[in-house]
């Protein structure tokens, strides 16, 4: 699908999910069931993509594609690609994982016909929020206590090409 270096960026499939998990538990705060990560697998399965290296997956993005109102015109319905969670391992990142895993999940999400991709990070998560406005995402709102520890999330959008 893509290539980073030596990595590689391609489709997840189900004896990957567990790598996955193991990935989400020890890089961010919100986990889920393990059928969570199968549904989403069985659901979009264009858009879940890992990063591999040697055989060992070191990153992940899944991505769901929803109908609803646009997060950046007034008032329309939009199909949209949403970012449901994205990690690198530690030792992996700051080598454009985070973005090729983000680009390429943008095109699958385009190949979906989706016109604009959102999703919700922390207001702490700097590092990320640098990520995703590098790639055009704009804040287009805030959601108090969003996560279980009472934080809130921004609201992130942008127009990907079809
Ligand atoms: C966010 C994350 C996925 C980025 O992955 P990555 O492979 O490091 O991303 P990249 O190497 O493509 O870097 C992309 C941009 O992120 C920013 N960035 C990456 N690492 C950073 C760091 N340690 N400090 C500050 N900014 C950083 C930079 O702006 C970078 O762009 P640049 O290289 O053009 O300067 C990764 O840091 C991660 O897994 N974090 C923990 C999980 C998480 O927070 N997920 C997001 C939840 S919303």
């Amino acid at each position: 699908m893509a290539h980073v270096g030596e990595y590689s960026i391609r489709r997840c499939e189900a004896g990957d999910i567990p790598a996955v998990i193991q990935i989400n538990m020890t890089t961010l705060p919100e986990h889920y069931t393990d059928s969570f990560y199968y549904d989403i697998l069985n659901e979009f399965p264009e858009t879940f993509l890992v990063a591999e290296l040697n055989g060992e997956v070191v990153g992940y993005v899944m991505n769901r594609i929803e109908y609803g109102f646009s997060y950046l015109r007034r008032l329309g319905l939009a199909r949209r690609g949403h970012i449901v969670s994205i990690a690198v391992k530690d030792g992996h990142r700051g080598k454009g994982l985070g973005t090729a895993l983000m680009l390429t999940s943008h095109g699958e999400i385009a190949r979906k016909s989706a016109t604009e991709c959102y999703l919700e990070v922390r207001v702490s998560n700097e590092s990320a929020m640098r990520l995703y406005e590098k790639l055009g995402y704009k804040k287009t709102g805030s959601l108090e206590a969003y996560y279980r520890d009472g934080e809130a999330a921004f609201v992130m959008a942008t127009r990907i090409a079809q």
